[in-house]
């Protein structure tokens, strides 16, 4: 690459000033724009010169951590070469207003004039940026789709519960429509013994949190329709008598809380769960009453009532893959993190661990930036995981600017 002719540079920023309406690492150190101020970026070039200046300073200052290359050899560091000229400058300034807090970074840049600033960022900028890093890294942290990941585990249970969750055999429990919080729970009574039944303990007991989690995603984004089982029983005198359970169990069997949904249930079960929690077989402390104050025809008439009432889907939003989520980055981060905005870091092919440790700190407010914080809120271990995993295995690209004559 010829550094002279591809590289831009921030004059505006050259002379102290910061750019108008972005924060600088968000620190309360870290100047504002100038008041009344229009500054914004001005492109214009490094020189050679420049760009050897600034290799002295990487010399001196820098390239005992990040290397001469640019390309770091330490977890904890980042790969700095081919990163966007605006965005190094501004995190030089940041780190040397302690605005990232205490890093090993702050004695490196606390004596540097602004103008060794300037070079050394345009030095690095020049360099080819690290390679990304390969398939196998990390690879797995990546989350596949949960709701297919749940179809697949989910494989062994369609034989009695119906492919879709919904039951065709008698006295088989319907899945659809039930929401993943109760779907959870229900496996997870089998297991512990607090709900007892030995056949669904054995199918339930190799089944791992996460893969419970994808079932019951699965289960949940799946069209509702009722059992396709028989409901003998009259359906008027069971709405009537299920006028005492709506309020738990929602208007019709639809529950917008923790009871289970009711809508659509096969009969023979509803009407067995009912004699268990009679019994005490099954306990639940709210269930207890009100199966204790019905008998077996008064169940009977509600079983073929809420048989045929009409499942709804619960309220679930589908997690996102981390191909989705990294589409919401992208559209700052340019495509595969290859930042166009000379202010916005490209993070494409930087180091999978330095991209977690960074995303971990904006989530915890550590290290400040109102983008960044909105962005993370919400997002768990997991999809930090993967993200970072996701951009780091992402090949690196220069920007391309286009310098078009004067407008006349
Ligand atoms: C003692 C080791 C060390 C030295 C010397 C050092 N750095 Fe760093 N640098 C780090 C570490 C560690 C980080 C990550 C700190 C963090 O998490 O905020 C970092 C972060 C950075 C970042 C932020 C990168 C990003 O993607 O946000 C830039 C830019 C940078 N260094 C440039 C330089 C330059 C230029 C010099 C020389 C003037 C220099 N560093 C000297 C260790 C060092
Ligand atoms: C051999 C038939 C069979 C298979 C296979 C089976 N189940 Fe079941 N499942 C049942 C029966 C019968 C019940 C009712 C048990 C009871 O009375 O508590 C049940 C109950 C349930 C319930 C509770 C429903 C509710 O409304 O409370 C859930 C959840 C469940 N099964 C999930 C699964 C999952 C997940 C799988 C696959 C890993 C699976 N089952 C495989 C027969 C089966
Ligand atoms: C105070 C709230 C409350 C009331 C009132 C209530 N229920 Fe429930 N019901 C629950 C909860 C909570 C569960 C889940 C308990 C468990 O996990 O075993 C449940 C579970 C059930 C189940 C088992 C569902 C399944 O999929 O396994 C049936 C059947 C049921 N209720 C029927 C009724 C009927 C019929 C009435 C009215 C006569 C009624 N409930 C009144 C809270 C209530
Ligand atoms: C609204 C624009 C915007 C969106 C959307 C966005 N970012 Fe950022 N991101 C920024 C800005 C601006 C910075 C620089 C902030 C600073 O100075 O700390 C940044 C910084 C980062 C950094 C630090 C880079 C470094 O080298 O230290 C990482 C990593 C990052 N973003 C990842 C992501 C990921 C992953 C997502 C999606 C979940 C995302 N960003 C979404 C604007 C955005």
């Amino acid at each position: 690459m010829k550094p002279s002719a591809r590289i831009l540079f921030l004059t505006m920023l050259a002379l102290g000033m910061t750019v108008a309406g972005y924060s600088t690492g968000g620190s309360a150190q870290t100047p504002g724009p100038a008041a009344g101020s229009n500054a914004d970026l001005k492109a214009a070039y490094a020189t050679p010169q420049d760009i050897a200046e600034g290799k002295r300073v990487a010399e001196a200052s820098c390239a005992s951590c990040h290397g001469i290359d640019g390309i770091s050899k330490a977890k904890d560091t980042p790969h700095i070469a081919g990163q966007r000229p605006g965005y190094l400058y501004t995190e030089l300034r940041v780190y040397q207003s302690g605005g990232r807090g205490n890093t090993t970074m702050n004695n490196g840049v606390k004596f540097l004039s602004d103008d060794a600033l300037v070079k050394v960022s345009a030095y690095y900028a020049s360099l080819d940026s690290a390679p990304p890093a390969s398939l196998s890294a990390k690879a797995s942290a990546a989350r596949p789709d949960p709701v297919a990941a749940g179809k697949a585990a989910a494989a062994g249970c369609g034989g009695c519960h119906g492919e879709t969750g919904i039951s065709k055999v008698p006295g088989m429990p319907s899945l659809v429509g039930l929401d993943p919080k109760y779907f959870v729970a229900a496996v997870n009574a089998y297991k512990n013994n607090q709900r007892k039944h030995d056949m669904m303990k054995t199918l339930v007991s190799a089944l791992s949190e996460g893969e419970l989690n994808n079932i019951a995603l699965y289960y949940a984004m799946q069209k509702p329709a009722k059992a396709q089982t028989p409901a003998p029983g009259n359906q008027a005198l069971g709405k009537t008598a299920a006028a005492a359970c709506s309020g738990c169990h929602g208007e019709g069997g639809v529950s917008t809380g923790t009871a289970a949904s009711l809508a659509g249930q096969d009969a023979q079960y509803f009407a067995s769960a009912m004699k268990e929690y009679k019994s005490g077989s099954r306990t639940d402390q709210a269930m207890k009453a009100p199966a204790a104050s019905v008998d077996e025809t008064v169940v009977k008439n509600m079983a073929a009532y809420y048989a045929n009432q009409t499942p709804q889907p619960p309220k679930v939003r589908k997690p996102l893959t981390t191909a989705e989520m990294a589409q919401r980055c992208d559209r700052c981060h340019g495509v595969d993190g290859n930042s166009t905005d000379p202010r916005s870091p490209a993070i494409a092919a930087q180091r999978a661990e330095y991209l977690e440790k960074v995303l971990r700190a904006y989530r915890k407010g550590e290290r400040k930036s109102t983008a960044m914080a909105a962005m993370l809120d919400g997002l768990s271990d997991a999809d930090i995981e993967g993200l970072a995993s996701h951009y780091s295995r992402q090949k690196a690209r220069t920007v391309v600017y286009v310098s078009l004559p004067p407008a006349k």
